[in-house]
């Protein structure tokens, strides 16, 4: 074992060795060839420039042979920003490991979103499902154990801390709410910290999930990874009613409101968020710009959850108002296999900003009557936040803000379908900020 270690270690040396030395060969006889005349002619700088082309070629594949003895050999694993890479599957992603987080608490009914989590992935060495419990519930441990028996769950922790939360006559009803934030950090930190993971796709356990679940995350991984602007990709549209989507599956938006529901993200981002994480309402927490800082989620047009979970910590209201309504793909998209670079700041800015101010403006009456039906898309323009409010009612979109921001909102632009029109309920076109006094 030693011995082959050593060996593969000279393999590497002298392949490290050959190419440095093919490189500085190489470099001498095109410079000297090109140094022996003083005015090269353009059939010279031609075949110049054709040699360094065919050389950059080679050195690539040079490089990434060298890359994969690098990894078969195991040598300089320990010094990648991921320890936690699957096996190449055949899609065009990057492979890295993204484990799920399930927190549960006391509903036995986990096993209804575990079942459709274990359907749906393809590996569950790329998708590992760590099943993080709060509550100290015995039944919902044995189901989730039964999971771990049949190797489905990976693994199954405890959050520890299960001492009373004190809180001032006010604040008891929204007992709940503490105790779960205060397990979300402490189930991050596990995740992030002790098993150390480079990302994680975080769910609940009152969550159905559509077929292409795995494969969105895995392809907007990249984006998430390659665009600092993002911060975190959701599978949630929170106008994502029945009715309210278009039929196109593969559309994805860039969103400043956070969606969760169903979110992935990078360690980096706990490590700056986690050492601060509020003591409840960490949803809300995290949409202040103080955590924000105008980041932005990726999230579907048509979600990819959906909560079956009426009695919750909220009210019910909300779940039969709203939460029931909203539509769960039930289409599959290869997103690994589709260029998604459009989502990245510097293509997807431009591009927005002329689709939605392209658009004819009209007023809401006009989008209700129908009177602008032979239009593709229609654009209604709102200035206050009263006028926000009224409209959003009348459409039937969410009509609340999380410092300042209305949901689903990218740049102040709210994107729906109403009646089978493209509706853009946008700021004018000199819009530059959101106004946090907007509640
Ligand atoms: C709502 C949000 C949820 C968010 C929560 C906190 C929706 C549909 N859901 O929760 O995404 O995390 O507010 O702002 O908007 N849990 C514990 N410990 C407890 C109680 C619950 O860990 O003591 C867990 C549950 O297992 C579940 C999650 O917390 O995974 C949310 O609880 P739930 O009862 O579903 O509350 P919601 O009202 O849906
Ligand atoms: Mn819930």
């Amino acid at each position: 074992m030693v011995m082959t270690n050593v060996r593969r270690k000279h393999v590497l040396c002298v392949v490290v060795a050959v190419f440095i030395s093919w490189n500085a060969i190489m470099y001498y006889v095109l410079m000297s060839r090109h140094a022996r005349k003083k005015i090269p002619s353009d059939v010279e700088l031609d075949n110049l420039d054709f040699g360094i082309q065919n050389q950059l070629r080679r050195n690539l594949e040079l490089l990434s042979k060298l890359r994969s003895l690098r990894n078969e050999t195991g040598l300089g694993m320990k010094s990648d920003r991921t320890q936690h890479v699957a096996p190449p599957g055949p899609s065009g992603d990057d492979n890295v490991v993204l484990p799920i987080l399930m927190i549960a608490c006391d509903r036995v009914t986990v096993s209804r979103s575990l079942d459709l989590l274990i359907k749906y992935r393809t590996s569950k060495e790329r998708f590992p499902i760590i099943v993080s419990q709060d509550c100290n519930h015995k039944l919902t441990s044995d189901v989730i154990q039964k999971y771990i028996a049949s190797d489905n769950v990976q693994k199954h922790i405890k959050h520890p801390n299960q001492t009373d939360i004190p809180l001032n006559k006010k604040d008891k009803k929204f007992l709940g709410y503490y105790k779960i934030a205060r397990h979300y950090k402490w189930a991050l930190d596990q995740i992030f910290l002790k098993f150390n993971y480079s990302t994680a796709i975080i769910v609940e356990d009152d969550l159905d999930i559509s077929p292409d679940f795995f494969e969105y995350f895995a392809a907007t991984h990249r984006i998430l990874t390659s665009d600092p602007s993002v911060w975190c990709v959701s599978a949630w549209n929170d106008n994502g009613k029945n009715g309210m989507v278009s039929d196109e599956p593969e559309l994805l938006y860039r969103s400043d409101f956070f969606p969760g529901l169903g979110w992935m993200l990078e360690r980096k981002t706990w490590l700056e968020i986690g050492p601060k994480w509020p003591i409840t309402f960490w949803d809300d927490w995290m949409r202040h710009q103080d955590q924000r800082k105008d980041r932005v989620c990726i999230r579907p047009e048509i979600c990819r959850t959906s909560t079956f979970g009426k009695k919750g910590v909220s009210k019910g209201l909300y779940f039969d108002k709203h939460l029931k309504h909203i539509k769960l793909n039930d289409q599959f998209v290869a997103f690994t296999k589709k260029n998604l670079s459009y989502l990245m700041k510097e293509n997807y800015d431009p591009w927005f900003k002329h689709m939605v101010y392209d658009t004819p403006e009209v007023t809401v009456a006009e989008v209700m009557s129908g009177s602008k039906k032979h239009l593709k898309a229609l654009r209604v323009t709102y200035t206050t936040k009263e006028q926000y409010k009224s409209t959003a009612k009348k459409l039937g979109i969410m009509d609340d803000f999380k410092a300042g921001v209305p949901r689903v909102a990218y740049r102040g632009v709210v994107s729906f379908v109403y009646k089978g029109q493209r509706i853009y309920f946008a700021p004018k076109s000199d819009w530059q900020k959101y106004d946090i006094k907007w509640t």
